[in-house]
């Protein structure tokens, strides 16, 4: 979920609804903007708000808080949408995270005669502040007291129609509040304020703020803290849609120079020492950034003869922790909670952490020992593409750096590749896949992960099934689900799995699978005994996982869009997935 809050000279609304889109891709299956003017006035629905952004948007008065939401607790439908009131119409409040000893709360809150109007475990919060503000008439003391009683993680905001400040509080959820010019934000990032500020600061777990037009107040325990105010280089342009008809389009062609820039950003930083990386290593990830981990493991092990395992970071905890060692985490949101979850554990067994991740100030930089970040800017689609790129940029590196040959200008002909790439022309690939009951993506060794994330890029955004596969387990069942509705999408570069693919690929033809190959430009077998070849102007092995990579997307991308797929926004999914 997504949300933001906003005092100031202007009229609330239109901010909270432009400032909602911006959040949308944190979830989008209801939404629901307060403001406080005399009083508070509501409006939340199920659905994008883009198609009510002109009634929200004409709410009355200069601060509220809104949210875009992703259900965890009750289905998507307007009672469960925030923010939530409490019975007075007094208090509304909005809310990212979960609650888990809501079910406790809420029957303790009913035998005191609160009447619940929703399913979620967030409108337990607002009741009990509003008996906490009945009895003291402090919204800052009645929020303190009322988070006291919660289990689980939250950012919230609370506003009163009888008071001047919105009340934060932060625990295992982002917050940021930006300062503007006599005008004041806070939202879940830092998108919705890229446009009126760049002076941001980061709540920290446990924090409570006050927030005015003009003045920002922050306890933790009791206690005035100070939070340092730190400066934005994001640009608003980087979070338009600049002429291209999605977010994902642009960001898939802004590959070359994100990788660019992130090669070079990593020069400047400093890396984990190399007797760091002696030690044993383990990377912790979720989706798309699991598929950079694994292909981190490959060029470690191969490059470097470093061993390495990787887990889920979902799963990390069901096995037994690394005894010592360094813990890299990889995440382009920062948030990801089950990331953190590992990251945190790896702390508690003194392991030394490592975060590679996007977002300046987000949770896993307070958590991690150190931070590296990759310079892709503000991923907007929720289908992950130039942070995927950029991990990758930031993991070469790191391999270079270890193998101790600094490639850096070898790494740089890679991003020539990858504007080659974004050239091609898909649409007799598309046509291929547009009407197929499941596509297979196959490679080996480090091509494996990258059929992964393919197959991962297809599914999200097209709907069609689609595996990854290693190309050798294919034989091993999927095989009898081969036919001529089940294209296969083979990546086969030269080099140690180039004859065993070549085998693998005539033996799926066999079964009656169209088969798209692709490979280096100059091959000769492929265009034989493929369907359709796509040919790459790849030397090295880096350049060919980052190109093959970008291909993949494009595949996706068109094909979905054939489909007239919502492809910024897939159905029931979030980007930034902050529930474990
Ligand atoms: C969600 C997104 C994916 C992303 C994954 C991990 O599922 O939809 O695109 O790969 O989270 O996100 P992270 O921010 O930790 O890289």
């Amino acid at each position: 979920c997504g949300i933001i809050g906003y005092t100031g000279k202007r009229d609330a609304a239109p901010i909270l609804v432009e400032g909602l889109k911006k959040l949308e891709y944190r979830g989008y299956d209801s939404f629901g903007i307060a403001t406080a003017d005399e009083a508070i006035s509501v409006v939340k629905k199920e659905g994008r708000i883009s198609n009510h952004a002109g009634t929200a948007g004409n709410l009355k008065g200069k601060r509220g808080i809104g949210h875009t939401r992703w259900a965890t607790h009750g289905v998507p439908n307007d009672q469960n949408a925030h923010p939530h009131t409490d019975c007075t119409n007094r208090i509304a409040l909005v809310h990212n995270g979960i609650i888990e000893n809501y079910a406790e709360l809420k029957r303790e809150l009913i035998q005191r005669d609160h009447v619940f109007r929703s399913e979620t475990d967030t409108e337990a919060i607002v009741h009990l502040v509003e008996e906490e503000y009945a009895k003291k008439n402090h919204l800052l003391d009645a929020v303190r007291t009322a988070v006291s009683r919660l289990k689980g993680s939250y950012a919230l905001l609370v506003l009163a129609s009888d008071n001047e400040e919105i009340v934060a509080a932060r625990n295992a959820s982002p917050l940021v509040i930006g300062i503007g010019d006599g005008e004041t934000f806070i939202a879940s990032d830092i998108t919705p304020m890229l446009e009126y500020t760049e002076r941001v600061l980061f709540l920290e777990d446990g924090d409570i703020a006050t927030v005015t037009r003009e003045n920002v107040s922050i306890y933790q325990n009791g206690k005035q803290v100070n939070r340092p105010v730190e400066l934005i280089d994001w640009s608003v342009e980087d979070g338009k849609k600049g002429g291209f008809a999605h977010y994902m389009l642009k960001e898939i062609f802004e590959q070359p120079q994100v990788f660019y820039n992130t090669i070079r950003g990593i020069n400047d930083a400093p890396l984990p020492d190399c007797n760091r990386l002696r030690d044993p290593v383990t990377v912790v990830a979720c989706g798309t950034s699991y598929h950079a981990g694994l292909i981190f493991k490959y060029l470690l092990e191969e490059c470097c003869q470093i061993p390495a395992r990787l887990d889920y970071a979902s799963e990390f905890r069901y096995y037994p922790p690394p005894a010592s060692g360094l813990v890299i985490g990889i995440t382009q949101s920062g948030e990801t909670a089950d990331t953190l979850m590992a990251l945190r554990l790896a702390k508690a067994h003194n392991c030394h952490t490592l975060a590679i991740t996007n977002v300046l100030g987000s949770t896993v930089t307070r958590l991690a020992d150190t931070t590296l970040y990759m310079r892709a800017g503000p991923e907007i689609s929720v289908a992950a593409t130039k942070s995927f790129i950029a991990q990758l940029a930031v993991l070469m590196q790191i391999v270079n750096r270890f193998r101790g040959n600094s490639q850096t200008e070898t790494l740089l002909e890679a991003h020539k590749a990858i504007e080659d790439a974004l050239l091609m022309d898909f649409s007799e690939t598309v046509g291929l896949c547009e009407n197929a009951q499941s596509i297979f993506y196959v490679g080996r060794g480090p091509f494996y992960p990258v059929s992964l994330e393919g197959a991962l890029k297809m599914k999200e955004i097209s709907y069609i099934h689609a595996e990854g596969y290693a190309a050798g387990e294919i034989k091993h069942g999927p095989f009898a689900l081969l036919s001529e509705k089940t294209p296969v999408i083979a990546i086969c570069m030269p080099g140690e799995t180039y004859d065993v693919m070549i085998s693998n690929i005539k033996e799926m033809k066999a079964r009656g699978s169209p088969v798209i190959g692709i490979g280096r430009s100059g091959d000769t077998d492929l265009p034989e005994i493929c369907d359709l070849f796509i040919p790459l102007n790849v030397a090295t092995l880096f350049t060919q996982i980052l190109t093959a990579t970008v291909v993949l997307q494009l595949i996706a991308y068109h094909t979905a869009e054939k489909l007239g797929r919502d492809i910024d926004r897939p159905r029931n999914l979030a980007k930034s997935v902050t529930v474990e």
